[in-house]
């Protein structure tokens, strides 16, 4: 197929789609709002109060989600290596995840304080080359796991957007050694053709796990 017939496609899909209309009708930026709303509600994972951390969060779709889920509380923390519009009560930290000096910032606006709830939908710029695009996609679930063992408090909550390919096994086995609990999940929003799906792993166990 040629580049255009696949963007006309994409294009034509895109407006037909049903998650679209409903983010424009609510006022999301994302029609991935969805997949977070799906992932996280029959777990009840969202409290009041919470401190969330986004990665990956441009457009910024989780992060109103979160926002409007945690009340007047809590804190949404955003990063993204793509500039993104504010949002009311998200504190946005413009940087790309691989770089130390963004940890260095993101610790600095954590101050110390404990995050309750880690989402990553980091997915990198897809070169068509597939294993390419696994390893580079591997690596950045690999740096949000290691921002998970040294932030998230025990008891709490990691969802990530993971490629099966070459390294998910490895992966999801040293989310179980980290969390009580491990579930793999499809969203209805999470486009039928797309080989990403979601970890959910909650209740961090206590202490250093690797
Ligand atoms: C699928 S989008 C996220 C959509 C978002 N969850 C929403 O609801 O609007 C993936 C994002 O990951 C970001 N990303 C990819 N690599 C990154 C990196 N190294 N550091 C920070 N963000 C990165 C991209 O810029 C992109 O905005």
């Amino acid at each position: 197929m040629t580049r255009s017939k696949s963007s006309q496609r994409w294009l034509k899909e895109h407006f037909a789609d049903p998650f679209v209309k409903k983010a424009q009708a609510e006022g999301l930026r994302s029609r991935a709002a969805y997949k977070l709303e799906e992932l996280l509600e029959r777990d009840r994972l969202l409290k009041p109060g919470m401190v969330v951390v986004d990665l990956g969060a441009a457009p910024g779709g989780w992060s109103q989600l979160a926002r409007r889920q945690l009340g007047d509380g809590g804190r949404v923390i955003a990063v993204d290596l793509l500039d993104m519009p504010p949002i009311a009560g998200v504190e946005f930290l413009h940087g790309d995840f691989r770089e130390a000096e963004s940890l260095s910032k993101l610790d600095a606006m954590l101050a110390g304080q404990a995050v309750d709830l880690v989402l990553s939908d980091m997915a990198p710029n897809m070169s068509g080359v597939g294993v390419t695009d696994q390893i580079r996609a591997m690596h950045l679930a690999e740096l949000a796991l290691d921002f998970v063992d040294g932030h998230l408090k025990s008891g709490g909550a990691f969802l990530i957007k993971l490629f099966m390919g070459t390294g998910f096994d490895d992966y999801v086995r040293q989310l179980r050694v980290r969390f009580g609990r491990v579930v793999i999940r499809k969203p209805e929003a999470s486009r039928k053709r797309s080989a990403e799906v979601y970890a959910l792993a909650t209740a961090k166990r206590e202490g250093p796990m690797t």
